[in-house]
């Protein structure tokens, strides 16, 4: 299983630059940060390395279960490489995957490792987020002192004790209570003009037409959301018993989202150091009750649909997601709406699957019914998204008929263009060829799809592998490379500049350039290839790549000027020009 996230296309890049959106630290400061820490150091203290050799370092893989080790640490390359699940980065990387931050944390904690701080561009942004934190500042102050009222209130807690929760759940999820009267927050929190006016920007408070404020939740069961890290974002509150309506939930605010959170997820976090999956609920008491039953993977949306975001921040923790839905017609809609928002994510090694309860259940009601294993079962027998996707699309058409047919493979085809290239969208053409029973389709797969056989490494490949993996090479340039019409090139003489213009560079250096661009994931698969050549060879395997380079130059200029001369088309400069370069190719 892997852990990290990659990105496939720019739909997907442009979503993980808002989801990760950096701020403004600089971006020299983050290349002098990664030159100013060993990434063998940084690893070794969250995971004792072992020595294999001068620059090599092993562990057993901390993103993937496994008995030998094949996690590897270069020290040279500033680089880690695990060979059982592919995972594999720089120091920023290492701490986006195993400390699970996000960008901008990964910096912080990278510069506290380095001992140095962190310039930001823009004032006003750190002004920011100091307000944010003192949000959440203030809703974390709230939320105890809900905690301390739920422990007086005997109805809140015969309540909770009815529904079988726990103490040590409630105390885990730092369940609340919010007691009846207007003005309980209002005032021990809003004790000046200012104070009020953030309990309301944080969506404690509602504002009276007549002016003032009073308290948004009253009497209710208070369940807080908290962000990654464990800071209280807003609240959910249950009414106790019956009434409308039943959730009450905080609205929108700088620091709340619905449509990026997800409730549970951080005591998910906290409770697995690896997650092998996720399974998506719809309620709080879901989420709390698979808890208390030994899930300790189940995440839920707050009252939303599934959206791209709350995928996005799934996949960082695991590629393996179970939605969960009631078995009813509203379920299955709800399901299928669900496989839409996915298809654009779905990168190859990503597995959704859907699993559908008994009519009238949930999971708080069946867990409780049926325990941990009966519903462990469920999950690993629950649908897989390709047959999910092709049994609804058949109920819709009638597959005995031509025209029936042609509209399944209609429909089909533009959902499943929707998916990103790769091996995933291919097999899912198969089985729809297989199912249509035509071949048209096949017609319609895009021109990427037809996948490419491994070849030997060009001259040109086997220069960028060479010199990622030792950019020091770049120095044997000594004169300009003359351009090359050739895929691949534009990237190979960025390559040499990046490495040129800077003082201090290894691989994982190099490839932070590349982080949020798609030439940097072929980069990166580039800087981890075996190229079987002796250390002692490299470098004049590398000054041969580059005589062939401009060999294959010459040739493509003396072709190009041959047929302009075709034309009779060759100024004087380039008759001189033609000459020259077929002189030299002798
Ligand atoms: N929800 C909400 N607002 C509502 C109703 C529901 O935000 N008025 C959200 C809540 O997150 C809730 C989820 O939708 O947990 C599922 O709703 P529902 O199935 O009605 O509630 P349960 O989770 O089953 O709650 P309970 O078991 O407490 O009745
Ligand atoms: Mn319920």
């Amino acid at each position: 299983m892997q852990n990290h996230f990659d990105i496939k296309n720019d739909s997907q890049l442009t979503l993980y630059n808002t989801i990760m959106s950096t701020g403004s630290i600089p971006r020299e400061f983050i290349q002098r940060l990664l030159s100013q820490v060993d990434i063998v150091d940084l690893i070794d203290g969250r995971i004792p390395l072992r020595k294999k050799s001068s620059n090599n370092y092993f562990a057993c893989c901390p993103f993937h279960a496994e008995k030998s080790a094949s996690f590897s640490v270069s020290h040279t390359k500033q680089f880690y490489y695990c060979f059982g699940c592919g995972a594999h980065g720089n120091a920023i990387d290492f701490l986006l995957q195993f400390d699970r931050l996000s960008f901008p944390e990964a910096i912080d904690a990278l510069a506290k490792h380095a001992g140095i701080d962190v310039p930001r561009e823009t004032i006003s942004n750190t002004a920011h987020s100091s307000i944010d934190t003192q949000l959440c500042d203030v809703l974390t102050r709230i939320a105890k002192y809900y905690q301390t009222e739920l422990r007086q209130s005997k109805t809140a807690i015969d309540y909770l004790k009815n529904r079988g929760i726990s103490g040590p759940i409630a105390k885990e999820f730092c369940l609340g209570f919010a007691p009846s009267g207007w003005e309980n927050v209002l005032q021990q929190f809003g004790t000046t003009l200012p104070l009020k006016h953030q309990l309301y920007e944080a969506g404690m408070l509602i504002k009276k037409d007549e002016g003032g404020y009073y308290d948004r939740f009253r009497e209710r069961i208070m369940f807080p959301i908290h962000e990654r890290r464990g800071r209280i974002i807003a609240f959910g509150g249950r009414i106790l018993d019956k009434g409308d309506p039943k959730y009450l939930n905080s609205p929108e605010t700088p620091i709340f989202q619905k449509g990026r959170e997800l409730y549970g997820l951080y005591q998910v976090l906290n409770a697995n150091r690896q997650i092998e999956r996720i399974v998506l609920v719809e309620g709080y008491m879901d989420v709390i009750a698979l808890f208390q039953y030994g899930i300790t993977y189940a995440v839920a949306t707050l009252g939303t649909a599934t959206t791209a975001h709350h995928l996005h921040r799934l996949f960082r923790y695991t590629t393996d997601i179970i939605f969960c839905f009631d078995g009813d017609a509203a379920g299955r809609t709800a399901a299928w709406r669900a496989l839409l928002t996915t298809l654009p994510s779905l990168r190859d090694e990503i597995q959704i699957r859907f699993m559908f309860l008994p009519e009238g259940e949930d999971p708080d009601s069946l867990i409780r019914k049926e325990g941990k294993d009966a519903f462990e079962q469920r999950i690993q027998t629950a649908v897989t998204l390709s047959s999910f996707f092709f049994q609804t699309l058949s109920a819709q058409a009638d597959l005995t008929s031509v025209d029936g047919r042609a509209r399944f493979v209609k429909l089909a085809t533009e959902h499943l263009n929707q998916l990103p290239p790769g091996i995933f969208q291919q097999m899912m053409f198969e089985e729809l060829a297989k199912k249509g029973r035509t071949e048209i389709i096949s017609a319609q797969m895009p021109p990427q799809m037809k996948l490419q056989k491994a070849r030997a490494p060009s001259s040109l490949r086997l220069a960028i592998i060479l010199l990622i993996q030792q950019p020091q090479l770049a120095h044997c340039i000594t004169e300009p490379l003359p351009p090359i019409d050739l895929p691949g090139f534009a990237l190979f003489f960025e390559l040499i500049e990046t490495i040129k213009n800077n003082a201090a560079y290894t691989t994982g250096t190099i490839l932070e350039y590349w982080r949020d661009r798609k030439e940097g994931k072929l980069l990166a698969k580039l800087a981890l290839l075996e190229h079987m050549i002796p250390a002692s060879g490299i470098e004049s395997e590398f000054l041969g790549t580059l005589q062939r380079l401009k060999k294959l130059a010459n040739k493509q200029q003396i072709d190009q000027l041959l047929s302009k001369a075709a034309k009779g088309e060759l100024s004087q400069e380039e008759k001189y020009r033609l000459h020259q370069l077929i002189h030299d190719k002798k």
